[in-house]
């Protein structure tokens, strides 16, 4: 693994706590005003407070609970050894490096040091970065092999998600055994961080897949982002915000196997290609029953009753939410598990050399057990959903998020302790 060893000496190296913009005042490199640097020099900002930061430590990984920043780069890894030491020296850099570039700072103590850090996060702010880490099964075991003595460790919640009706899914660009959700308001503080763990990973890990979206900015006054459909997204979802709403749908509980996934996360994410000429084609009526929301509100076609859209709600026998309306199809009143906690992207991949926009969503869904939430709800979506005439699966993963991090330790410890 490379471990890069820290070149800089003693009399270079900045303080431990100085944020990237502080570096670069630090530097010289000339800040035009009101920056961290300049504004602690004149005693009005702590340069070691970065504001933009969302704390890395905690009992939950960051990125999960977390108001989705406006873009991400979902990235997953195949590890190039099957040495379980190696994976863990790797998740142990990992953190390291997650907790530097989370807070604003460089990957590594140094950005003054070109071959420490890539460099072109150097100026910007935190941005909101988080960075979540997830454990595919391929990690525990391959083609029935236990593949680097972690196959007793395997939650039955990574068992391979079924083929789904319609699903046109790219191997080469599903699963993984590593992946890493970077999400943050600045692209380029997003792509740093992918760039900072694809360096830390060589030797190791390799990339295997990435997707990158975006959100919609929100219009004032409005909660929701609209996706690519032109509908708001994210209506009726887990708040994350709520505690016990997360503890029923989305932390693994401290009663649930493995022991090693307590206050974890498992984590669905699919590519879904809006094949955008044949939504576009549907009259807005179409669209609003495909959905069974307003498009221009987003309010369910039936009234609401306790909060929820009325299934029931029939106008001379006809239901208001047709049969196979998404929202329908999709909804925790089917019986299911608890609901999903939703945290998708818009994507937009330019053009698919048909003509046509390669553009979608990065549907990315956190769960306690996805055998129980995701699965039943996807196989009614690919057998009924009206939607589904109009979407096509691409790419899918599903990785087990260990819980957050304390000061000191690093991410997926406790598998590592129960070896
Ligand atoms: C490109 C694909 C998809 C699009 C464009 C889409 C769009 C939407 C829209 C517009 C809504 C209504 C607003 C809201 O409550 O968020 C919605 C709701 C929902 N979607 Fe999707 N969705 C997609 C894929 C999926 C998938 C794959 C799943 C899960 C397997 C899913 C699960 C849900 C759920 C659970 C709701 C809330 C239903 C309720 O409780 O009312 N969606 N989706």
């Amino acid at each position: 693994m490379n471990t890069r060893p820290d070149t800089l000496t003693t009399d270079d190296r900045p303080s431990q706590g100085l944020t990237r913009r502080g570096l670069l005042g630090a530097a010289g490199l000339g800040l035009a005003s009101g920056g961290y640097a300049l504004g602690a020099a004149a005693g009005q900002a702590d340069p070691t407070q970065e504001p933009e930061a969302v704390p890395f430590y905690g009992r939950h990984q960051s990125g999960i609970a977390t108001a989705p920043p406006e873009h991400v780069t979902f990235a997953t890894f195949d590890l190039d050894t099957v040495d379980a030491d190696a994976l863990r020296s790797l998740l142990q850099e990992w953190t390291a490096t997650a907790a530097r570039l989370t807070g604003g700072k460089g990957a590594t103590a140094s950005q003054l040091d070109g071959t420490a850090d890539p460099g072109e996060a150097r100026g910007l702010p935190a941005a909101r970065l988080t960075l979540t880490v997830g454990l595919g099964a391929s990690i525990f075991d391959q083609d029935g092999e236990d593949r680097m003595g972690l196959a007793a460790l395997r939650p039955s919640a990574l068992d391979p998600l079924p083929y789904f009706r319609g699903d046109s899914l790219d191997p080469a660009r599903s699963d993984g055994d590593l992946c890493v959700q970077a999400c943050a308001d600045n692209a380029q503080v997003v792509f740093h961080a992918v760039h900072a763990l694809v360096l830390s990973a060589r030797g190791v890990a390799s990339l295997r897949w990435t997707q990158s979206g975006f959100r919609g900015a929100k219009t004032s006054g409005e909660r929701d982002p609209r996706n690519l459909m032109g509908f708001k997204d994210g209506t009726a979802n887990v708040d994350p915000t709520d505690d016990d709403a997360m503890r029923r749908s989305v932390w693994v509980s401290g009663r649930e196997e493995p022991s090693w996934m307590t206050n974890g996360s498992y984590l669905v994410a699919r590519r879904i290609r809006i094949l955008l000429d044949s939504w576009d084609a549907l009259s807005l009526d179409g669209q609003e029953r495909a959905v069974g929301r307003r498009k221009g509100t987003g309010a369910p076609l039936a009234q609401l009753v306790n909060g929820r859209p009325d299934l029931k709600a029939a106008v001379e026998n006809q239901a208001v939410i047709p049969s196979d309306a998404h929202i329908r199809l999709a909804a925790p009143d089917q019986g299911d598990g608890p609901p999903l906690l939703r945290r998708s992207y818009s994507f937009s991949d330019g053009a698919s050399g048909d003509g046509r926009l390669d553009a979608g969503l990065l549907f990315l869904a956190y769960q306690r057990d996805p055998q129980r939430q995701f699965v039943p709800v996807q196989q009614r979506l690919a057998s009924q959903d009206a939607l589904g005439s109009h979407l096509q699966h691409t790419a899918s993963g599903l990785f087990a998020c260990p819980p957050g991090v304390r000061p000191g330790g690093y991410l997926a410890q406790a598998l590592f302790e129960r070896l």
